[in-house]
Order: structure tokens, then C-alpha cells, then sequence
């Protein structure tokens, strides 16, 4: 199939099932406005990820890599009422952003927004004695990759699911040479996700709107 096909199917998909939604519509605006990148997920990537919340139960959420909140409100939605969402986002202004977008969906009261450098605050985390999380999806600086799986796995129960987000990358991934920053953190999790015997994990390529991609997708044992 030829590339410009993905993104026509990728929209006849969204139009189908993930549409109309006005609180994942008004962020997207939102964050054009405040000029936030466009690298958030996709409309069909954030309903799977809410679908995969669901479909375990998830109480307890936590992200990394906020941006302007399109998928914490995809994944904070999947929560119940006394469920509660962690996410972590190193600059005030998306932070600003996905609070007022994450307040206009209706989640406020289960969304918790710490702004800062993401290892820091999960070693504050950690120390805190935080989690376990049933849901870990890590979207943030790819070069962090493996520490924020290990903090991932820090906070961990049996059973919680980590998802981590963009692991192949045009397909760069399998570039062993590569000095690209986020290619080498990325194949650093690859090694720990065949290596670390207290996960069993997989990783799957989409094609779409937002390009050749993937993602890693891991249960605690
Ligand atoms: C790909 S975007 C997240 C997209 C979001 N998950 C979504 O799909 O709507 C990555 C975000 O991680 C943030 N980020 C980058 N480095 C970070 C770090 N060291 N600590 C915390 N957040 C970081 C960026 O500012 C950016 O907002």
C-alpha cells in the first residue's frame, strides 16, 4: 500500500471511531493556539489508550510527558471517579496548557500535573513511596527511555502495563550505528525490555497520521 494511503486510512478510521469529540477537538486547538507542537497521539492511538486502561481496570495512571494533555484526558477518562492520574511535564507552559485543557474535559479533580525535570520527579516519587500505578505510558524525552522504564518498574505492581510511546521511528530503531540521541535510548529499552526477566513485552508499528512509528507495550510478571 502506498504511504499516502495510512493517512487516508487514518482518517477514515478516526471519522468512524474516534470523532466529535469536543473536549479532545477544543485541546487540539488550544494547543495550536498556544503554539504547542503537534506530536501529541493520534485520535485512534489516544482511544486505544484509554481502551487499554480500561480493559485493566486502571485506578491509578501515570504519565510521562504531558504536553498539552490530549492523551492524559484520553487516559484519565478511562479512570473511575476516585481514580487518580499522575503526569509529569517539564515545561510550565504545556503544563499551563494541558491544566486549562484537562479542566475543560471535566478532569481536573483526578488529573495531578508536577512540572518539572521527569527523573527528578520520579526519584521524588520513589522516595515518597508513590504507586504502585496499574498504567505507566511514557511519552517524554526518548533519550530517558530506560530510566524512566526503570522508575516505571519502581512503582510497578504485577500486572501493571507499561506503554511507551514513537519506538521506531521511520524505522531508525534498527540502526545499530546510530548516534541519534533518541534512536540509542530507545534501543537501550529494546535491550532491557529481552533482558529484564520481570517483564514479558512486545512492540507493534503503526502507520498513520502521525507517520511509521510504534509502540513498546510491557506486563509486569
Ligand atoms: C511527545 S510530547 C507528549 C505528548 C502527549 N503524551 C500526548 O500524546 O498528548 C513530549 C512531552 O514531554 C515533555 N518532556 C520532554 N522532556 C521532558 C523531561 N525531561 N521531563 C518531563 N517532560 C519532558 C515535552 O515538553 C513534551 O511536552
Amino acid at each position: 500500500m502506498a504511504e499516502r494511503d495510512w493517512y487516508g486510512v487514518d482518517d477514515y478510521i478516526s471519522r468512524k471511531l474516534a470523532s466529535g469529540d469536543e473536549a479532545l477537538d477544543a485541546a487540539l486547538a488550544a494547543n495550536a493556539a498556544a503554539g504547542l507542537p503537534a506530536i501529541d497521539v493520534s485520535a485512534p492511538q489516544g482511544k486505544l489508550l484509554g481502551l487499554y486502561a480500561r480493559m485493566i481496570g486502571a485506578r491509578h495512571i501515570l504519565e510521562i510527558g504531558t504536553l498539552g494533555g490530549y492523551s492524559t484526558i484520553c487516559l484519565a477518562r478511562a479512570l473511575p471517579a476516585d481514580g487518580r492520574l499522575v503526569t509529569l511535564e517539564i515545561d510550565p507552559h504545556h503544563a499551563e496548557v494541558a491544566r486549562s485543557n484537562i479542566a475543560h474535559a471535566g478532569l481536573a479533580d483526578r488529573v495531578d500535573i508536577r512540572v518539572g525535570p521527569a527523573r527528578r520527579t520520579l526519584d521524588a516519587m520513589r522516595v515518597a513511596g508513590e504507586g504502585p500505578f496499574d498504567l505507566v505510558f511514557i511519552d517524554a524525552d526518548k533519550p530517558s527511555n530506560p530510566d524512566y522504564f526503570a522508575a516505571a518498574l519502581a512503582m510497578a505492581r504485577s500486572g501493571t502495563v507499561i506503554i511507551c510511546d514513537n519506538v521506531v521511528r521511520d524505522g531508525r530503531v534498527i540502526d545499530a550505528q546510530s548516534t541519534e540521541p533518541a534512536i540509542v535510548g530507545t534501543r537501550a529499552l529494546f535491550d532491557i525490555l529481552a533482558s529484564d526477566a520481570r517483564v514479558d513485552a512486545t512492540a507493534i508499528q503503526t502507520v498513520g497520521s502521525k507517520g511509521w512509528d510504534g509502540f513498546a507495550i510491557a506486563i509486569v510478571k
